[in-house]
């Protein structure tokens, strides 16, 4: 079956172009003048490929639910180069001298971003004097060069503490994360390297730095015999800085993926709190996260490319190709992995409010108690749209679980509106203390014959908390949008982004719920929304 992407199965409330190729996010600020979220992203406008001439792409939204996208927005020098990623800061003080007083302080747009040829990766800056719409291309270009052909994806944000534009970038086949500084955008200074840390893969990517709220009253995971006492390095600081950090290919999910270290930054040298490597999507489809200049309250928002490289030339949606995620709300928390260590982790929340989505249906259930040899069976409607949200809380009984040889799952079947042989299942089993994402019930040729997509996965959930009875309790937050699905797990401790494909139009219209084994799952509480753009 062919999978034809056109407007009725492109995403609804998830960034794509309207035509051509989308990877990675670039240039992310908030417009604090017009309340505009601006992102753009790596365009290929010709072709639904990636491919040189490559170009940035600009999309704009009011809520960061529902986009507009304006097509190109920065140009390659030539046919044979491409404007790589980068970002985009807001010169407020005029510091690069590209503004004059009739450019609002709110607007004085800069972007860095790499020139990327056959030869040379180098650093340039572009202005824009319509408030990120077009770009003025610096004279004096590139404002970095280091003669390297893999030294690209500047991220650059104000550090207010030194006062000094901070800029991380790779030189991706060595493993560092360079650290410059400038007062003007214009002339860098080398400060540090931050090398050879975490996953290495074939070659770094798309670093950046972000100072991410500490949400230190937020409630425990793990309230019986857990840890409350802080065992990383903890100063009680009101915000950690957060470096992230992309590899592919390499990753040991196969293809790309997305890791942050949680740590300290003194305007030149970033120290990471510990060795760990911590992993900032456990899906397949999520890379080259980004954070936005300038979000309000000091907020940390991001948005990352819902794809990999393994297999996103291959992905069967025709006059476009790509998305991003949502957009999603970083912050810090204590969390208890396990009941013997409290840590600080990152939570991520997903944005999706708009005014111009709308509830067609909701429905609510609590305490469930599911047999082994029933179905629950939930329709979502025919007028379905494919954009789904739902929050599951489920406890766990596991001293009822009669043999360790049962498999013992708790499954949800989301089943296509038209044909129900097709679904998404997603569950979870006490035997493995695991999550598990199946996206291949379908009939589309590429999900079953793509050997790198892969059609199941899964991934650890710790307790979400321990009720009065003592037993597990486990959260999922859940968004499907026509073809893509992301979970957030226990409040967002962690997150699963993941591609899927049914045949064309046969969006999610129903739920199953069963159970492999009697009297082990009970679901506390259960809501599900479909919802519409108006
Ligand atoms: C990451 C990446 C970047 C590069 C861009 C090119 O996905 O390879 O390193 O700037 O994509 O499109």
């Amino acid at each position: 079956t062919k999978f034809n992407a056109s407007s009725e199965t492109r995403p609804l409330v998830h960034l794509t172009p309207n035509k051509g190729w989308m990877n990675d996010p670039n240039g992310l600020f908030f417009d604090s003048e017009t309340s505009v979220w601006h992102a753009y992203y790596q365009y290929n406008p010709k072709d639904s490929l990636w491919g040189l001439p490559l170009y940035w792409g600009h999309a704009t939204s009011e809520d960061l639910t529902v986009w507009e996208d304006h097509g190109e927005a920065i140009a390659p020098q030539d046919d044979e180069s491409g404007a790589f990623s980068g970002s985009i800061v807001v010169d407020t003080n005029n510091t690069s001298g590209f503004f004059n007083d009739s450019i609002k302080p709110a607007q004085r747009v800069v972007a860095l971003y790499t020139e990327h040829n056959a030869t040379s990766e180098s650093q340039y800056a572009a202005y824009s004097l319509d408030g990120g719409f077009t770009f003025e291309y610096y004279e004096q270009n590139p404002v970095l060069d280091v003669g390297s052909d893999q030294f690209r994806d500047p991220k650059v944000f104000w550090h207010e503490e030194t006062e000094r534009w901070v800029m991380t970038l790779v030189l991706a086949q060595e493993y560092k994360i360079q650290i410059y500084t400038s007062e003007n955008l214009k002339d860098w200074e080398l400060q540090s390297n931050f090398s050879h840390h975490g996953i290495l893969g074939y070659q770094y990517e798309c670093p950046g730095m972000a100072k991410v709220p500490v949400e230190r009253d937020a409630p425990l995971n793990v309230t019986s015999n857990g840890k409350t006492n802080l065992t990383t390095q903890d100063d009680g600081a009101e915000y950690k800085w957060v470096m992230f950090l992309s590899i592919n290919p390499g990753s040991p999910t196969g293809g790309s993926v997305n890791q942050y270290f949680i740590g300290d930054f003194d305007g030149k040298t970033f120290t990471p709190q510990d060795g760990a490597t911590r992993i900032v999507d456990h899906g397949k489809d999520f890379y080259a996260l980004q954070t936005f200049t300038n979000a309000p309250n000091g907020d940390t928002i991001g948005l990352a490319w819902a794809s990999n490289w393994d297999y996103c030339a291959f992905v069967p949606t025709e006059a476009w190709r790509g998305s991003m995620s949502l957009a999603r709300n970083f912050t810090i928390r204590p969390y208890n992995p396990n009941p013997q260590t409290t840590e600080l982790n990152l939570y991520s929340a997903p944005i999706l409010n708009s005014s111009d989505l709308e509830t067609k249906r909701y429905l609510k259930k609590t305490s469930l108690e599911i047999g082994a040899d029933e179905a629950l069976k939930y329709n979502l409607g025919k007028d379905a749209q494919g954009l789904l949200e739902f929050t599951i809380t489920w406890k766990v009984n596991s001293s009822s679980i009669p043999s360790v040889g049962d498999f013992a799952d708790l499954s949800f079947w989301f089943t296509g509106k038209e044909d129900d042989d097709e679904y998404l299942r997603l569950g979870y089993a006490v035997n493995a203390a695991a999550f598990f994402v199946d996206r291949g019930n379908t009939d589309v040729d590429f999900v079953n014959e793509n050997p790198f997509f892969n059609n199941r996965q899964s991934q650890n959930i710790e307790t979400y908390k321990i009720g009065a009875d003592g037993l597990p309790i486990y959260k999922v937050h859940g968004i499907i949008d026509r073809n893509v699905i992301e979970l957030f797990f226990n409040d967002g401790s962690s997150t699963s982004t993941n591609l899927f494909f049914l045949s064309d139009g046969n969006y999610i219209g129903g739920v199953e719920i069963t159970a492999g084994v009697e009297g082990v799952y009970t679901i506390l509480d259960f809501e599900i929304k479909q919802l519409a753009r108006k």
